[in-house]
């Protein structure tokens, strides 16, 4: 993928491309909507590559289709956490990544992954943090009958979920929904807000 200039509409951001490296487990809509975003000229990033931990995951065929480079690293070739991130860093660096992007990155990240680079680890998480952190987000927020959920963006630190918030979203639980119908609304803020939290990340205004 090109290099792509700073647009207009970010009078605030005046640096070089944001150098993303996207961690994804599944899916990978929200690789998708960043890419879209660069491209659209309203996140002014280059994707270093995606790193997948799930043979077959979907993000695959998505970075195929962007131009962007894919590399599996899969947890079950490891004896533990710390040389399966070790890993993960050494294609980070080598691939001149600055910001690590957890884009449905199903994995609990150690010290080894986060001591270098910092407070330039994002997540998106699928519920209004402090709640519903972990797993099954979605299915816990409808479980609890809240009225309102949502997504939120944060830098990462050693305990799930936990770290400072850089961006929310809100959205309502309708009558009837399920966990797929909910999540479906879930994300299209997720992919609203992930492209521009990171920019508010890297430009210091979360
Ligand atoms: C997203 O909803 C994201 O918030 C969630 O996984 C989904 C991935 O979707 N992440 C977590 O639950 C992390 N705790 P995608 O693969 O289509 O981007």
């Amino acid at each position: 993928m090109d290099v792509l200039t700073v647009p207009e509409h970010c009078p605030d951001y005046r640096g070089e491309p944001l150098r993303l490296g996207i961690l994804a487990s599944g899916n990978g809509s929200n690789f998708t909507a960043i890419v879209e975003a660069i491209s659209a000229q309203t996140l002014p990033a280059v994707i270093t590559g995606v790193i997948y931990n799930n043979p077959g995951a979907g993000v695959v065929q998505r970075a195929q289709a962007a131009g962007v480079k894919s590399h599996l690293v899969n947890h079950r070739d490891y004896p533990d956490r710390e040389s399966f991130d070790q890993d993960i860093v050494s294609t980070l660096k080598n691939w001149g990544t600055e910001w690590v992007v957890m884009a449905g990155w199903m994995r609990q990240a150690t010290e080894v992954l986060l001591q270098p680079f910092g407070a330039q680890v994002l997540n998106i998480h699928p519920s209004l943090l402090p709640a519903f952190p972990g797993i099954k987000a979605v299915e816990r927020a409808l479980a609890a009958g809240v009225k309102i959920t949502g997504c939120t963006v944060h830098r990462v630190v050693l305990a799930v979920d936990s770290g400072p918030i850089i961006a929310q979203a809100a959205v309502p639980v309708l009558p009837g929904d399920t966990v797929a119908s909910l999540h479906a609304r879930i994300q299209q803020q997720e992919h609203r807000l992930y492209p521009q939290a990171i920019l508010w990340a890297a430009v210091g205004n979360s």
